[in-house]
């Protein structure tokens, strides 16, 4: 039988590119405030300093290079097609710069914006976003394309549907702390899909998870995906 496979990935895929991941030793939200650059409420007390938390991160995207693990799973992609759904939660763009496709943002995109008025007017940008960065589509105003705390993630039906319909999914490089991303293990066994973790610490136990793989993502993932029928 020809396995559908599901994918998500989280920041520990991009650690070893150089990218901070969000918690633990050093990670990102040691250094900023959630509720001053993540929030809803951050953007409409202060736009501008949101603004510039993601221009700043946008910026230094280009030192980055895809690693290993997101080669891999570009090469795993081409050979599965349509049997492969890759889910992110990162907003880098390591994925599609190792040739990734069938890609889900589903905590946003830090090389989009969105619209002020219309969530559904979304378009690429490269340069700093300011408070006179007008909508393409409307003239409006502009937030950066990015899933704040409290808002719901994008893309959740296709999400959902790929979830209940695939045969494995597999978890990289996350600490399966935040929701709904957290929950997708449980989801997707629970529609009978075989579940894979693999993670540089073994996370806190999960029943659902049938297959621990511990390490580094550039070691463990390539032979993942090599391995995968
Ligand atoms: N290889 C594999 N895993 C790694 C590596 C590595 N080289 N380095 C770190 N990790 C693992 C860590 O052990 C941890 O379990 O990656 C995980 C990163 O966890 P988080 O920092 O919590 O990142 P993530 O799970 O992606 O966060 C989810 O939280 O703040 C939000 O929106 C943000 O999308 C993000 C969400």
């Amino acid at each position: 039988m020809k396995k559908k496979l599901v994918v998500l990935t989280g920041a520990g895929i991009s650690a070893e590119s150089g990218l901070r991941t969000f918690r633990g030793n050093d990670g990102m939200w040691e250094h900023e405030n959630i509720e001053d650059v993540c929030t809803p409420g951050a953007l409409r007390r202060d736009p501008k300093r949101v603004m510039d938390f993601y221009n700043f991160l946008r910026k230094g995207l280009p030192e980055h290079k895809p690693n290993a693990a997101h080669i891999a799973l570009a090469e795993l992609e081409k050979r599965l097609g349509d049997r492969f759904l890759l889910v992110t939660q990162n907003v880098d763009n390591l994925h599609e710069r190792a040739g990734s496709k069938r890609i889900l943002h589903m905590h946003g995109d830090l090389m989009k914006l969105r619209c002020m008025n219309h969530p559904d007017h979304e378009f690429m940008f490269k340069g700093e976003e300011t408070l006179e960065t007008k909508c393409p589509f409307c003239g409006a105003g502009t937030r950066p394309d990015i899933v704040f705390f409290e808002e719901v993630p994008l893309y959740m039906d296709m999400i959902q549907n790929a979830l209940r319909d695939c045969d494995e999914f597999v978890y990289i490089g996350t600490s399966s702390v935040v929701y709904p991303a957290a929950g997708f293990k449980n989801f997707a066994k629970r529609f009978g899909a075989k579940v894979t973790c693999l993670n540089l610490e073994i996370p806190a136990h999960d029943p659902d998870t049938d297959v621990f793989v511990q390490g580094k993502a550039t070691e463990i993932v390539p032979k993942w995906c090599e391995e995968f029928v």
